[in-house]
């Protein structure tokens, strides 16, 4: 495997996002987020750790540019902090916040990297919780495409690849805005389904997981409405695109992103009626990580994480023969190491290497096959803040001290810089 094993134009980068790796939560002007406020609740995240200092890329994103350099990768994914440009999340810009993404943004480009921006994760001012209720009021649709507006021409000048990490509906006023020649796309968390057994109740639980996971977005971006399973099942319930709604959502993506981790087994089990309801009254579905006892993988540190190399494969040819073979970037891939190994331990993070290793080469198989894949980010540059799990659970190819916030590449960043040398 090398880096002439992809198509030409092919871009490799890492991605993170803001919260997870910035910090300087209180400084440079930046405004709290819900994240902020939940991190500070004890009790939400392990060990009552957040993210006010988390890896400080605030202050050492050169150094963290030119590690990236090092490493010979093409493109940068992260997040903006929307109340670092908007500490209330509207109104009043801090200009500071500005000229921080400013610097990012031409530091990456002065060394060659594209950047691939992400306008929302996670990270919702908290001002818009308290005022508006936040993603439950509709008022955030204006909020965010105003909010997304600035971006696009604050830095669309410069950034041509953005991710709303959103709904069709808001990508579609996105897509219609016009961001200076850039292109817009969504992220999923898209994770493989395979049916347990061949059986039409395995078989059908499987391609019900996929259609209210990914089709619940990929099926209006291309055709125009959700999946006839949804339709379906949630009935009333959900809501109907009106005609021009159709019309505007259908083919507003440029391209699909999707963050590919894991697999499952998925088992089709028919209920009784009377079941104290979910969505799907009469059937559910159940996740098995094993086929006639024998695991789907080895688990990383995350329970939910089972190393499934052949799901990317499952993923990625799924989009393009559903879809009409979509243009795809593999947003987010990686694994984790638990939060108590020695320094020595996270630098030989063979694992790691075996994980890329096998799941580029099923990426290569399905792109080989046809598939329209544009782009790989690994997940992540750095070990950071990973949510509810605080800094327990390390994902980055670079490992950090969090004493001194050095950085220290591990096995797999040097596997990488091997992968991707250009000769
Ligand atoms: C996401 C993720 C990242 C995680 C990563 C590892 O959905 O984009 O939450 O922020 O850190 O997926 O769990």
């Amino acid at each position: 495997l090398s880096r002439a094993s992809f198509p030409k134009g092919f871009v490799f980068g890492t991605a993170t996002s803001a919260y997870q790796v910035e910090g300087a939560a209180a400084s440079g002007g930046r405004g709290p987020s819900i994240w902020d406020a939940f991190a500070h609740t004890p009790g939400n995240v392990a060990g009552n750790q957040n993210g006010d200092v988390a890896v400080d890329q605030y202050h050492r994103y050169k150094e963290d540019v030119n590690l990236m350099k090092a490493l010979n990768f093409d493109a940068y994914r992260f997040s903006i902090s929307w109340s670092r440009i908007f500490p209330d999340g509207e109104g009043k810009v801090n200009q500071e916040g500005v000229a921080y993404y400013n610097n990012l943004i031409n530091y990456l480009l002065q060394k060659g990297m594209t950047p691939y921006v992400n306008l929302y994760h996670y990270d919702l001012p908290l001002a818009l919780e308290k005022k508006y209720g936040g993603w439950l009021s509709s008022k955030m649709t204006e909020l965010f495409a105003d909010y997304s507006d600035f971006c696009f021409k604050t830095f669309g000048d410069r950034v041509k690849h953005w991710f709303t990490f959103n709904e069709p509906r808001i990508v579609t006023l996105l897509g219609y805005d016009g961001a200076q020649k850039g292109k817009v796309g969504i992220v999923l968390d898209f994770n493989w389904y395979e049916p347990l057994t061949n059986s039409t109740e395995d078989q059908a639980a499987a391609q019900r997981a996929r259609d209210f996971h990914v089709g619940w977005f990929v099926d209006p971006l291309i055709n125009g409405h959700y999946p006839q399973i949804m339709q379906d099942l949630v009935n009333e319930r959900l809501p109907k695109f009106t005609p021009e709604q159709a019309r505007l959502v259908k083919g507003s993506a440029d391209y699909i992103g999707i963050n590919q981790y894991t697999a499952s087994y998925m088992k089709g089990q028919q209920l009784l009626k009377q079941t104290p309801t979910s969505y799907s009254a009469d059937w559910q579905v159940t996740y098995v990580f094993a086929q006639n006892g024998k695991p789907i993988g080895p688990q990383a540190n995350s329970n939910w994480l089972y190393i499934v190399p052949w799901g990317m494969y499952g993923c990625v040819n799924y989009l393009k023969q559903k879809y009409g073979n979509p243009t795809v970037y593999i947003t987010e891939n990686g694994m984790d190491q638990p939060g108590n190994l020695s320094r020595d331990q996270y630098l030989r993070d063979v694992t790691r290497v075996r994980f890329y290793r096998s799941y580029l080469a099923e990426l290569k198989k399905a792109i080989d096959q046809g598939a329209n894949v544009a782009g790989y980010f690994a997940w992540s540059l750095l070990d950071n803040f990973e949510w509810l799990s605080g800094y327990t659970s390390k994902f980055g190819i670079v490992y950090v001290d969090f004493n001194t916030l050095e950085r220290h590449p591990k096995a797999s960043a040097y596997w990488f810089r091997d992968l991707l040398q250009r000769h």
